[in-house]
């Protein structure tokens, strides 16, 4: 999604800002851009495409100057191009801008019919024209920005220069991220750490319709009503090094072997050798999970499919309801909430802009309380849930979610288990389970030797158009992450189903084109499986099983592709089995020579709607 860095310094900021935009490729975009002031006049770049190409013209023809806004573009309104590129300029007015403005299109016509030309299609750039309509009549720019914002609908996050005072930057924000670096003798803005993470570790983060000032010297906030507030300033935990990519072809590579190591991060502190550890969701979790009585779960994409694993866990391990919902669905609907219902976001970046609405959604929907599972610490969704359990995966830069993925699986654990033991459960499946659980980065391990056979399997579906995925019980929800990671990074179509429901539909998409990929666990519904394969090997379907070694598959399955691994147990296979299919994907993916890390028309952080 979009990203923004700004600065205003003693040195030239070009550097910086270009270094910013390169932190926040992974974000996924299509256009880059960069404006500096130098002594008043302002110089601006843009180009489709990769911020290299952005940089290249900026090489060929350098602009100095002490104060600059930068900006990758991931396009809503117009298509990716150079004059749809941020940033946009109006008379004295030069603008950066993350979210989507919803009434655009009457300002837009207000503006037109007071003489205003516009140089894009973007809803952003009538926000430069307000602006420097309001300069125009006196204000400063600080005024104009609030006067500005004030009458937008949508979302937000700006960085404004204006020839006028070409020593600041203001910037604002609702309902997208944007926080303040605090370096010395220079304050920058970005929309993540990682924009500024380079240049220091000291941050502000911005709240809710705040309005920043910078200058060198200083970082003010104000609030809409234009009064100064105070907010605090953090060392962010964030290194540079942590976003490198080492000795891995793609961060995609490098985060699923990062998987034992997150893991292992994840449990530690939380799991002890007789259970969950105390307080490990906040202060007053003790409280609000006694008294629980139903979980809703709400999430977008990968982390749905945590949640959806979650439902059979703690169902099983609690004995209490649970529902699972995708948040864009969820922020409309006239949700009905049982009393003493526990409210669970799940976000690695805790910025999606649908699962951060679902959350607010509930302050009027009368539940006990919230709790937010998140990988970002610094982020709106940690910020505003009552309680709150960090991942701990360290920064995913590649745009397919991978170790955010089972790192939410193993904070889920951790839930199911302590409503479990406060519901009752017997003591010896708890320790059972939490045992389970703490060998989990070990099969994690091992389920990643397999790489070298998967690397000769994902040859077999190069050429392939489509792909359908099948799991039963808590690995249905695997098999729905399967085929979104294989469709996202090697476009290939993928489904998942059910293993139950191939008869009542898909079994007719079935022919010896048709590859079909089963997550064959042994558990007490492998039979059930079993059975299901045998009506893909009748219509002539290519099998691929991914079972465990303890599954006895019939002797005609070993004709199929059968990949064999060790899933530690039927609590934490689901977190093991889900491997695999994330190093098919990936493989596939690189034989196909796509985008693996910034896949086409993908972006990161989904801070729109
Ligand atoms: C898929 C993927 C997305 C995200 C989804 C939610 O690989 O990464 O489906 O899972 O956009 O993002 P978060 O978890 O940041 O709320």
């Amino acid at each position: 999604m979009c990203g923004i860095v700004a600065a205003t310094a003693q040195r030239d900021v070009a550097p910086l800002l270009i270094a910013g935009l390169k932190a926040l490729e992974y974000r996924g975009y299509d256009s880059a851009g960069l404006a500096v002031l130098d002594e008043g006049t302002l110089r601006r770049v843009r180009a489709k495409g990769k911020v290299r190409e952005m940089e290249a013209r900026y090489d060929a023809d350098p602009a100095p100057g002490g104060t600059g806004i930068a900006h990758t573009r991931w396009a809503t309104h117009g298509a990716p191009s150079e004059h749809n590129a941020h940033p946009h300029v109006a008379g004295s007015v030069c603008l950066v801008h993350n979210g989507i403005i919803e009434n655009y299109a009457p300002l837009r016509e207000q503006l037109k019919a007071r003489g205003r030309v516009f140089t894009s299609d973007t809803d952003s750039e009538v926000m430069a024209h307000l602006i420097d309509e309001r300069i125009g009549q006196g204000m400063d720019l600080r005024e104009a920005v609030i006067a500005t914002v004030r009458e937008l609908e949508g979302a937000y996050a700006i960085a404004v220069i204006s020839d006028k005072h070409p020593d600041r930057v203001v910037g604002a924000r609702r309902g997208c991220p944007l926080l303040v670096g605090v370096g010395i003798g220079e304050h920058l803005l970005g929309s993540d750490a990682q924009a500024l993470i380079q240049v220091t570790n000291r941050m502000m983060y911005l709240e809710e319709d705040d309005v920043v000032e910078i200058t060198r010297s200083s970082a003010q906030v104000y609030t809409l009503d234009g009064k100064p507030v105070e907010r605090e300033v953090h060392d962010s935990e964030l290194t540079s090094d942590a976003v490198e990519r080492g000795e891995y072809r793609h961060y995609m590579q490098k985060e699923i072997f990062e998987q034992p190591r997150a893991v292992t991060e994840t449990l530690e502190g939380r799991l002890g050798v007789h259970g969950v550890l105390p307080n490990i969701f906040g202060l007053g979790a003790e409280e609000m999970l006694s008294k629980t009585r139903q979980v809703h779960i709400v999430a977008c994409g990968t982390s749905y499919h945590a949640g959806l694993v979650a439902k059979y866990w703690i169902e099983q391990l609690a004995r209490i309801p649970v529902s699972v919902e995708v948040a864009s669905e969820y922020r409309y609907r006239e949700a009905v909430v049982p009393p003493d219902s526990l409210f669970v976001a799940i976000s690695q970046s805790g910025e999606t802009a649908d699962t951060l609405a679902a959350l607010r959604e509930t302050k009027r929907r009368g539940y006990l309380g919230t709790l937010g599972i998140c990988n970002v610490p610094e982020s709106s969704l940690v910020r505003e849930a009552d309680l709150k359990l960090m991942t701990r995966a360290g920064p995913e830069i590649g745009v397919a979610s991978t170790k955010a993925f089972t790192t939410q699986l193993a904070g889920l654990a951790l839930l199911a288990l302590e409503l479990g033991r406060q519901r009752g459960l017997d003591e010896a499946t708890y320790l059972k389970r939490c045992q389970e659980l703490y060998t989990l980065p070990r099969f994690i391990e091992q389920a990643l030797t397999l790489e070298p056979q998967i690397i000769e399997l994902a040859a077999q579906f190069v050429s392939r158009q489509h792909a359908l995925f099948l799991g039963r019980g808590e690995h249905y929800p695997v098999a729905l992450e399967g085929s979104l990671k294989l469709k996202e990074i090697s476009y290939i179509h993928a489904e998942a189903y059910p293993a139950g429901e191939l008869k009542h539909g898909p079994l007719a998409l079935v022919d010896e084109n048709m590859p079909v990929i089963a997550v064959a666990p042994n558990g007490p519904l492998l039979e059930k499986l079993k059975s299901n394969l045998q009506e893909v090997r009748a219509r002539g379907g290519t099998l691929v099983v991914f079972a465990d070694h303890a599954a006895v598959m019939d002797e005609n399955f070993e004709q199929d592709t059968t990949l064999r691994l060790d899933s530690g147990g039927d609590f934490i296979s689901p977190a093991v089995f889900t491997i695999p299919l994330q190093l098919l994907a990936y493989h596939v993916a690189v034989l196909r020579g796509t985008d693996v890390d910034q896949p086409r028309n993908l972006a990161k952080s989904v801070t729109v709607e």
